[in-house]
């Protein structure tokens, strides 16, 4: 039963996430584990985003997951048995946690039997919407953009200009060609809000058309599901999610970006996961310090070591 949208304070009352890649990228961890379940620190990257929705007031949380990857949702489960061991042994801090994920929002289970790309699996998502719900909100595990709270400024900025709105932020020009990349026209007076009038998917560092790009927050219309049901598959056999938004634009559909001026983690390949970790784990009030120690040793040895292996090459 759910309440309607009415009473959710951002006029998001579901949060699609979709869980159901490969994750070919963290082999071999992922050849049994859900990169959505590694942890950051101690708490799943799905998780996080289960607060962030929460936090924007939604009260249900799309979860579109493969057949092989049923331990997602099995992470918004109650577990009885050990909160049981847990409260017997007076552990209270360990039994919140372990609770908090069951509790925070409700979790629904989308199946998406084959990686047929993120346009589809966010198709998915049309069956579980109530009527009431005009807004396809979608957040990506993979990305934490930080500090919490960008998906509330989208919601203004959809109030205020209608359509679609979605999360960019700035790169180097180095690292362009990896994302996709949104070409933009300014908003009179606007610091922190452009109309996309394009996207370009992964450019060349010469052909990108700005240095603005695509993080995993998305507040589309529902137009986006026509849409999504028009285009055809791209690379690799998969509906791609921005080749519909393309479509919404060509079509005068007006489509915003809020520019995120504070931290992104990609949580999706292990270089930016490492990162992550690094960055929650110095925030930590119990492991912080050490973590800093640490970090600070491990770093004098790898610059002696590459200091004597430079000694010994000029030898
Ligand atoms: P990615 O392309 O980053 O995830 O998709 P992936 O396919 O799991 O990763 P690699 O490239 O093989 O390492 C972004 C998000 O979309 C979801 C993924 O789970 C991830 O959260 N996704 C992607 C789906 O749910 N279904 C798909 O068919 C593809």
């Amino acid at each position: 039963m759910t309440r309607p949208i009415a009473q959710h304070p951002h006029a998001v009352k579901t949060v699609v996430v979709p869980a159901a890649g490969l994750g070919t990228r963290f082999l071999p961890a992922t050849k049994t584990v859900p990169k959505e379940l590694l942890p950051v620190v101690d708490t799943p990257g799905i998780e996080l985003i289960a607060d962030e929705a929460a936090a924007l007031g939604a009260s249900r949380l799309a979860v579109i997951t493969a057949p092989g990857k049923a331990g997602v949702l099995a992470h918004f489960d109650a577990a009885p048995e050990l909160e049981e061991v847990l409260e017997a042994r007076g552990k209270t801090e360990q039994l919140d946690k372990v609770r908090h994920s069951s509790r925070i929002i409700e979790a629904c289970p989308v199946t998406q039997d084959k990686p047929l790309g993120l346009g589809h699996a966010v198709g998915l998502a049309e069956s579980v919407l109530d009527e009431d719900e005009d807004v396809v909100a979608v957040m990506l595990p993979d990305d934490l953009v930080l500090p919490v709270g960008v998906m509330e400024e989208m919601a203004r900025v959809r109030r205020e200009f209608g359509g679609s709105v979605l999360c960019a932020v700035c790169v180097p020009d180095d690292e362009v060609s990896n994302y996709g990349v949104f070409d933009v026209a300014e908003v009179d007076g606007r610091e922190d809000v452009r109309r996309v009038v394009g996207m370009v998917e992964k450019p060349a560092r010469e052909d990108a058309p700005s240095n603005l790009v695509a993080t995993g927050r998305y507040l589309l219309d529902r137009d986006i599901f026509d849409a999504l049901h028009r285009i055809t598959p791209g690379k690799g056999g998969e509906l791609q999610l921005t080749d519909a938004i393309e479509l919404l634009i060509s079509e005068g559909h007006p489509v915003h970006v809020v520019v995120h001026r504070g931290h992104r983690h990609d949580l999706g390949n292990p270089g930016g996961y490492i990162r992550a970790c690094v960055d929650f784990g110095l925030s930590h009030p119990t492991y912080g310090p050490g973590l800093r120690r640490a970090i600070d040793q491990i770093l004098a040895e790898h610059d002696a070591a590459a200091a004597g292996a430079a000694d010994r090459a000029g030898d």
